[in-house]
């Protein structure tokens, strides 16, 4: 049996909750078969933080944060807090996480399961067997840029101001992963950027073609217009092995692939920090799809995406890649099955409750151990 395992849960709003139920219940399920066990502490963060806090993340979150060995995130936001000013918002919580822990690179998978593959709204050859992989600077960019904020002109009209930035550093450091993750994989790197609008974009391409032929020659580089890529993405996304992008383009493209796989429901999320001396790393893992508030509190929402994001930490923070697969391959079995959430539903499949997916998963599980 693996030692015990520091984990901090954070459900955060919406249907965060929910959907981190049925992800406790794999967490059981592995505890109860004595294959992993973790030792689990959970908190507040985003809308639900502001409620008993008026913060979206208090510092003993935080502190908590980073002594655990990995964050497991739901979701923040909702209407209940969008007129917060910018400090307060839920979405500052989840920011203020990624920044203070130094999770610099998201990386954010979009593959296709086969038995949803008509529930995208592509035709299915254009993405049968996709697996494509974003790596996504998040630490950086116009999202933490200074100066920023709205400022009144002497005439009386306002001027909001945000900085788009990067340096050297961290382009080379999010190129690294990109280039590494590569190497398991198909040794393709496609790097997005607008070099032909933006200064910081030439020298993010010239970092990463610099970085490439000094490390990485054997691994081939090729560069894209950032607009360009959402159009490729749509018209023949297989073409992509690994896309390194800044923040805000990677924001946009990574919810463009990911609805290319039929729903933003199922996938996984996993952001990382810089190794450190013991070879551990900060992270924390969180689905891609929001809070979903329109459903929220109705048992409808896809638990699936933060199952996945429970099976990346196995492999990415505690080197379980035997764990993982085993999650990730009860996700399939269990499509297979034929249930589906209202947001993958197919004709022919039966629409099922987020609990009864959660039901149907550990029912798979028993069957793989
Ligand atoms: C994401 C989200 C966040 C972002 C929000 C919630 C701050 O859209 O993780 O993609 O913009 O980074
Ligand atoms: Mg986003």
């Amino acid at each position: 049996m693996a030692s015990n395992k520091k984990l901090l849960v954070l459900p955060g709003d919406g249907i965060g909750p929910e959907v981190m139920r049925q992800v406790y219940r794999v967490v059981d399920w592995f505890d109860r078969r004595r294959i992993v066990s973790f030792d689990l502490a959970e908190d507040l963060v985003g809308g639900a933080a502001y409620d008993a806090h008026g913060t979206p993340l208090a510092d003993g979150t935080l502190q908590a944060a980073m002594a655990a060995d990995a964050v497991l995130f739901g979701a923040v936001g909702g209407p209940k807090w969008d007129s917060l000013p910018f400090s307060a918002k839920p979405e500052r919580g989840l920011l203020r996480l990624r920044k203070e822990l130094g999770l610099f690179a998201n990386l954010r998978p979009a593959m296709v399961f086969e038995p949803l593959i008509g529930a995208s709204t592509l035709r299915p050859e254009v993405i049968r067997d996709l697996d494509l992989m974003i790596v996504r600077e998040l630490t950086g960019g116009v999202y933490f840029g200074e100066p920023r904020g709205v400022e009144t002109l002497p005439d009386g009209t306002r001027r909001g101001i945000n900085t788009q930035v990067y340096t050297t550093p961290e382009i080379v450091r999010v190129g690294r992963v990109a280039f590494e993750l590569a190497r398991k994989r198909r040794g393709r790197v496609t790097s997005v950027e607008k070099s032909n609008v933006m200064e910081s974009g030439l020298l993010w391409r010239e970092e990463m073609q610099a970085l490439r032929d000094r490390e990485y020659r054997d691994v081939e580089l090729s560069h894209m217009y950032a607009d360009n890529c959402a159009m490729q993405l749509v018209r023949n996304p297989k073409q992509f092995d690994v896309i390194v992008t800044d923040n805000l383009f990677g924001d946009l493209l990574s919810d463009c692939a990911a609805m290319l796989t039929g729903s933003l429901g199922m996938l996984p999320s996993a952001s990382l920090g810089a190794a450190d001396a013991g070879g551990g790393r900060k992270a924390l893992y969180e689905p891609v799809h929001g809070s979903a508030p329109d459903i929220a509190g109705k048992d409808m929402a896809n638990p699936l995406a933060c199952v996945l994001s429970f099976a990346m930490m196995l492999r990415y923070s505690f080197d379980l890649g035997e764990e993982a697969a085993l999650v990730e391959r009860a996700v399939v079995n269990t499509l297979k099955g034929g249930v589906r959430t209202s947001d993958i539903m197919q004709t022919g499949t039966a629409r099922v409750s987020t609990t009864v997916m959660g039901d149907t998963l550990l029912r798979e599980l028993d069957k793989l151990a």
